[in-house]
């Protein structure tokens, strides 16, 4: 396919056919991500694909029991890693560092890159794949399911495998709210209302078509999409206490040094 069809084709695929996605293709998807730029060429990042169905079971509750990690034949982790350059350092007498919240950014940002390079060879190669934010909420629980060592932290992970379903696509937000030329032009509060409103639209049909959503929206008495973001989906409370679990797991892997 072409990039240009392949980028403006995606939608996240949460349900997929009973099918293997072949080491082969599989390797094609890895290297794809592999060719991606990297902080200083340090490529500070791991890529785990898990494919044992008795580990996914075990991830399932780390990811908030979301069904893609078990329907999915694969699912892949991206890790800020600074493990391997700091072995590498230490057998070449050079000062051993990285352990510092900069470098598990530069980690967390290579991650990040090499995750969207291969979701768009998968992608070309007609495979489905869903982000999961829980990798990064759940870090310490899948950390320890993946049994990484200290200075690596799951950042980004997406089930990947065929789809076995055909989603329209998800509306973006219009690209003049999102672009700025030059420097930051902060918004009146009707470039607001008029950046949100097609999204104010169908984000709240979305879950008043769907009814287990449309119910916790009336049972929580909330009226607008807004609402819906803050009140059920992400909770200043669970965002206070993911954001604990990121900052525990990130001293404990070696990567608060910052004094
Ligand atoms: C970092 C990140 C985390 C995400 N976490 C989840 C998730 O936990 N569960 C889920 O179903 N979708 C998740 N998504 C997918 C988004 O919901 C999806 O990308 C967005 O609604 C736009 O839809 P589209 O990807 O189909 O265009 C995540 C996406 C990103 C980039």
């Amino acid at each position: 396919m072409k990039l240009n069809n392949v980028i403006h084709g995606h939608r996240s695929i949460r349900e997929y056919e009973d099918r293997e996605v072949s080491q082969e293709l599989l390797d094609q998807i890895l290297d794809a991500g592999i060719r991606a730029s990297s902080s200083g060429n340090m490529q500070s990042y791991s890529i785990i694909a898990t494919r044992d169905p008795e580990l996914k079971k075990k991830l399932y509750s780390a990811h908030m029991d979301q069904s893609m990690v078990v329907d999915a034949p694969v699912l892949l982790t991206f890790c800020a890693d600074f493990n391997r350059m700091r072995k590498w350092l230490k057998l070449n007498g050079a000062p051993v560092h990285f352990d510092n919240f900069m470098s598990f950014m530069i980690g967390a940002i290579d991650a990040t890159l090499v995750s969207q390079n291969c979701a768009l060879a998968a992608e070309d190669a007609g495979l489905g794949i869903c982000y999961m934010g829980s990798t990064l909420a759940n870090c310490d629980q899948i950390g320890k399911l993946l049994n990484l060592p200290p200075n690596v932290v799951p950042v980004v992970g997406y089930s990947l495998g065929y789809p076995a379903e055909n989603p329209a696509p998800r509306d973006r937000l219009p690209k003049h709210g999102l672009v700025h030329y030059d420097t930051y032009q902060d918004y009146t509060d009707e470039e607001i209302q008029s950046i949100y409103e097609e999204r104010n639209e169908k984000g709240w049909k979305r879950y008043m078509d769907n009814p287990r959503l449309k119910e916790m929206t009336e049972r929580l008495g909330l009226k607008n999409l807004a609402e819906i973001y803050t009140i059920a989906k992400y909770t200043e409370e669970s965002h206070h206490e993911y954001s604990q679990t990121v900052l525990n797991y990130l001293e404990s892997q070696n990567f608060m040094r910052n004094e």
